[in-house]
């Protein structure tokens, strides 16, 4: 198996869905590595990982760390890293610290979150050769409250804005746009007027890929209350407790270690 080349994630548009997951280690970015297209560092290990309420406390120093130990274990998916909170608020911020996420992570793509007053730093980090993902619609570093977050574009003025806003990211040089919790019509619209593939998160199957947090999947997290979008494959809780359950039992019971497990 290759590397996966951005040209072959964009031939897949209209033909077969991509995939991508979050990772934001090795462990997991091994098993992801060549079963999605794309892995993401997400922001989202802020309350994935260090169980904060939002993701405006995640620093570019976590994202470099869990970043680089990603990339470093992933030899056939492509990979995108996001920039976090506050370090893209003007372009030379933005230019300076996506610099450093890619030149110490050796991601593929940085990903921010856009709106209509960011559309010049999609363009001015394109033109500097920064592979930059655009995340539109539902953007969690606006939500300190991630229980205030409803889907978006339903109505038609909304939905205009966001058909013009994916538009003009298209333009500016983003080579994907993540739509998060966006109405499934306009959706629609957005992924028929792109040439760039749209990678859906709780906006239907109308994309040209689907997104999700690794932890929703895998039903690790359970006690954070889950968004509609969100599917378990597996109880991945249910294992790791069965598992403490019987170490903790057999050390009371002193059966382990046996002698095979220690050193002579
Ligand atoms: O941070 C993240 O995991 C994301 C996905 C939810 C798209 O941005």
């Amino acid at each position: 198996m290759n590397k996966l080349s951005y040209k072959k994630i964009l031939s897949k548009k209209n033909k077969m869905p991509i995939t991508c997951l979050t990772a934001y280690s090795k462990p997991i970015a091994k098993i992801l590595d060549g079963e999605v297209d794309l892995i993401l560092i997400g922001d989202s290990l802020g309350t994935t990982v260090y169980g904060m309420k939002n993701t405006r406390g995640v620093t570019l120093d976590m994202m470099k760390n869990h970043g680089r130990a990603v990339v470093k274990n992933t030899k056939f998916s492509m990979t995108v890293v996001d920039m976090p909170y506050n370090t893209y608020r003007n372009k030379k911020e933005a230019l300076n610290n996506a610099n450093i996420l890619i030149n110490f992570t050796k991601a593929n793509f940085v990903k921010i979150e856009t709106d209509n007053k960011t559309i010049d730093i999609v363009k001015y980090l394109t033109d500097n050769k920064i592979n930059v993902v655009s995340h539109i619609g539902v953007t969690p570093q606006q939500f300190v409250n991630f229980k205030k977050i409803k889907s978006v574009g339903k109505q038609n003025e909304d939905r205009k804005k966001l058909l013009e806003l994916a538009t003009q990211l298209e333009q500016a040089g983003s080579k994907l746009i993540v739509l998060e919790c966006i109405n499934q019509l306009t959706a629609k619209k957005i992924t028929n007027i792109l040439s760039i593939p749209t990678i859906g998160i709780g906006s239907s199957k109308h994309c040209d890929g689907q997104v999700l947090v690794i932890d929703d999947i895998l039903n690790f997290n359970s006690d954070i209350k889950k968004p509609k979008f969100v599917k378990n494959f597996t109880n991945i809780e249910e294992n790791i407790s069965k598992a403490v359950k019987k170490f903790a039992i057999t050390v009371k019971n002193k059966k382990f270690p046996q002698q095979k497990h220690s050193y002579k």
